[in-house]
């Protein structure tokens, strides 16, 4: 079968090869992809900075979807021709997350991960996609969506007339909008592009900033709520956004601290505990959660949103659009 792996980091370094076609074991299931997804982690491995140490040739990426195609005798889950999604994290089921269960992600190093035509996962480690989704739009899930969902649902126990700040227009903070109006929320977003803040309010979003024109953007979500502040910040920005993202949150306020994408200051934390504020780490989330979110997705006939669509071959230019940065949400491949 066809696969993508990395003989060295850079993008350079990924080549499409031949390799083996994996059989299931007797508690597999056989995945063949019909899409996958990609996030930023993907180009943090591929420039060497998420996992320093990995050991090449290594399959990247953690999010595709696809067909059962075979199953091992003693799996009881699946039957073939399910469609199904592999969970980002194979080890993370339910409960909190912990040593055990991490080491089991797919596509940095951990575990093989899905730019490849066929994967065999432990049949505990797959969920149903929603029958309303097609695969492109499924591979969209495993990680931005069950991440804004971990944020906003899980450990943001969101609830409506609740003001939910997002940041820039990638994978998790589109999805965080969606949920977020799901809910009941009112969002206000931030992009550096004007048109893709039109877009957002085509969505739903009920204030929009231009965080390169309005660079005191906490001081606009200020004004938006009264001078309270937001009650959730859906924090993707990291050292160069959180101090901002601190000032914007009202008193007893939730951050959750997703990303990396800005370089910056970071934290002073006399504001943090002025404001009595709860910051939570969050490393996407379980099998539970995903299947949660799946069943909103559902009752809700929500569509993930997708910037562009390239062919399985054309990987590395998929990569290279996420790189430039222009995009809208998920970038997809289609196997
Ligand atoms: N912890 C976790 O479990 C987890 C899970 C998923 C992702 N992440 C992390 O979360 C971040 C987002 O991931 P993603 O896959 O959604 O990325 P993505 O789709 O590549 O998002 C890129 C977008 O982020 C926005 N952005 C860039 N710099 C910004 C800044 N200084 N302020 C505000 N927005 C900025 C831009 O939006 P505009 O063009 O609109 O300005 C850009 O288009 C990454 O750091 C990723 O590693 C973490």
């Amino acid at each position: 079968m066809k696969a993508f792996q990395y003989e060295s980091f850079g993008l350079d370094g990924l080549k499409l090869v031949d390799v083996a076609e994996p059989t299931p074991g007797p508690r597999e299931a056989a995945v063949r992809f019909r899409a996958a997804s990609l996030n930023y982690r993907d180009l943090l491995f591929a420039w060497g900075v998420y996992n320093p140490r990995a050991k090449f040739p290594t399959i990247p990426l953690s999010d595709g979807a696809g067909e059962v195609t075979a199953v091992g005798s003693e799996v009881t889950r699946w039957k073939v021709g399910d469609r199904v999604c592999p969970i980002f994290a194979q080890g993370w089921l339910e409960g909190p997350y912990n040593s055990a269960k991490a080491g089991t992600t797919l596509g940095a190093g951990d575990l093989p991960g899905v730019l490849r035509e066929v994967g065999c996962f432990d049949e505990q480690s797959l969920v149903r996609i929603p029958e309303h989704l097609s695969y492109e739009e499924a591979a969209t899930l495993p990680c931005a969506g069950v991440t804004a969902w971990n944020s906003l649902v899980v450990f943001g126990n969101l609830q409506a007339g609740e003001t939910v700040l997002t940041l820039g227009t990638g994978g998790v903070s589109i999805f965080a909008l969606q949920l977020a109006k799901l809910h009941g929320a009112r969002v206000i977003a931030t992009s550096s592009s004007d048109e893709k803040l039109a877009r957002v309010r085509g969505m739903g979003a009920d204030e929009t900033i231009n965080y390169k024109s309005t660079p005191d953007w906490e001081k606009e979500v200020l004004r938006l709520t009264g001078g309270v502040g937001v009650d959730h910040v859906v924090e993707v920005g990291g050292a160069g956004t959180i101090g901002k993202s601190i000032a914007a949150a009202r008193i007893a306020g939730k951050i959750s601290v997703i990303g990396v994408l800005a370089q910056g200051e970071g934290i002073n934390p006399m504001f943090l505990l002025m404001k009595t504020l709860a910051l939570q780490g969050i490393f996407v989330g379980s099998r539970e959660m995903f299947e949660h979110l799946n069943s909103a997705i559902s009752v809700a006939q929500l569509r993930p949103v997708i910037d562009r669509t390239f062919a399985f071959e054309e990987a590395v230019e998929a990569l290279k659009h996420m790189e430039a940065g222009s995009h809208f949400a998920k970038i997809v491949l289609r196997y």
